[in-house]
């Protein structure tokens, strides 16, 4: 479950401009939780290519000036059109996730803002569903595919592995390494948009990936109802999930799970995120030792970005691709002590 009410990239509480929205609202309240459907955009029956910014211009004042070279395809999955966004890795080259539209982001983020409403317009009340922040891709995300890509101790031994990824969002994590040959991925989120985004990808786009990634619900912060599927896994991975001191917390508490079960942990964090102080200390409490965060590359991300999904300024995105430093954190079960 969200707070909503805070972008992710910063800590200031935004107005909540909450305006009358019901038929956005039982779209999405009626389309999120169906099975995906590949309908393209506008009623062809093949995927339509065509250029998306005139739709961009209504939220975000980040990179809506972006003008690709490439004309973008979409995909409507679950009654939210997405874009296709490419990804460039090492060992398996390109890599396209789903990423929703700014119309669609602005469904989502008004979703997230009628529940509040309901709550009498309390800002951070939980919202239980449409966490609009897996429908687009985060920087920490290409660090960690880079990481397991590229890391000889990893890559050399993919095929291999079995991984389990918390908070995949679009899913470039769990769709990457399965391309790069692991044994089996595990993509999961409490979200389901996000995980009916990743199996579609992996079906329709990356096909080489699909038949190793497998979907599962998963509540981290529920630590007392779902536990990690463990079983057989050897590596347990999340990218910029720790936007919250409760799940840096929840995260600490995984993290350690994992060790337990002798899985290592591999975990991409990008900068300013409020949930990282919480985790480090959590960590500690429970007796991992030697815990700290490196330094990697990151990718900033390219596509529009509804202004409370990344507020003004964010360090997210830019109009194209650029390295950004991101946190990488690698667990070894021998790190746990007691
Ligand atoms: C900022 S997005 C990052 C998505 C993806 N890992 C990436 O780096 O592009 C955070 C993701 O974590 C998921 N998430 C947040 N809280 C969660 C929780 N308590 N349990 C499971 N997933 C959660 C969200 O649904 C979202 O997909």
């Amino acid at each position: 479950m969200l707070v909503f009410g805070f972008s992710l990239d910063t800590t200031t509480p935004y107005h909540l401009g909450l305006s009358s929205i019901h038929q956005r609202q039982q779209f999405l309240r009626t389309t999120t939780f169906l099975p995906s459907v590949a309908v393209p955009v506008g009623g062809d029956d093949v995927l339509t290519s065509h250029d998306d910014n005139n739709n961009d211009n209504n939220n975000n004042n980040n990179n809506n000036s972006s003008k690709n070279s490439n004309p973008a395809l979409f995909h409507t999955v679950q009654g939210v059109v997405c874009r296709e966004v490419t990804n460039e890795l090492p060992v398996i080259g390109t890599v396209a996730v789903l990423e929703a539209t700014a119309d669609s982001q602005e469904d989502l983020v008004n979703e997230c803002l009628e529940l509040e409403e309901e709550e009498e317009f309390e800002i951070g009340v939980d919202v239980a569903e449409g966490d609009p922040y897996g429908a687009v891709l985060w920087p920490a995300a290409w660090a960690v595919s880079n990481y397991m890509l590229s890391r000889p101790d990893l890559r050399d031994n993919l095929n291999s592995l079995s991984i389990v990824e918390l908070g995949t969002g679009t899913g470039l994590v769990s769709i990457s390494v399965a391309m790069g040959g692991a044994k089996r991925v595990i993509a999961t989120d409490y979200e389901p948009l996000a995980l009916a985004l990743t199996r579609y990808a992996a079906d329709n786009i990356n096909s080489s990936s699909s038949s190793r990634i497998e979907t599962q619900l998963l509540d981290l912060c529920d630590l007392e109802q779902q536990p990690l599927p463990v079983q057989g896994i050897d590596i347990v991975c999340a990218a910029d999930i720790m936007y919250e001191p409760k799940t840096g917390v929840a995260m600490a508490h995984r993290a350690v799970e994992a060790l337990r079960n002798n899985c290592r942990v591999i975990i991409g964090d990008s900068p300013g995120r409020a949930g990282r102080p919480a985790f480090l200390d959590t960590l500690n409490e429970l007796g991992v030792e030697g815990a700290e965060f490196q330094e990697t590359i990151g990718k900033t991300c390219s596509g529009p970005r509804n202004d409370l999904i990344c507020g003004k300024g964010s360090t997210s995105v830019s109009d194209t691709p650029q390295e950004l430093s991101v946190a990488l954190l690698d667990l070894k079960p021998n790190m746990l002590k007691g």
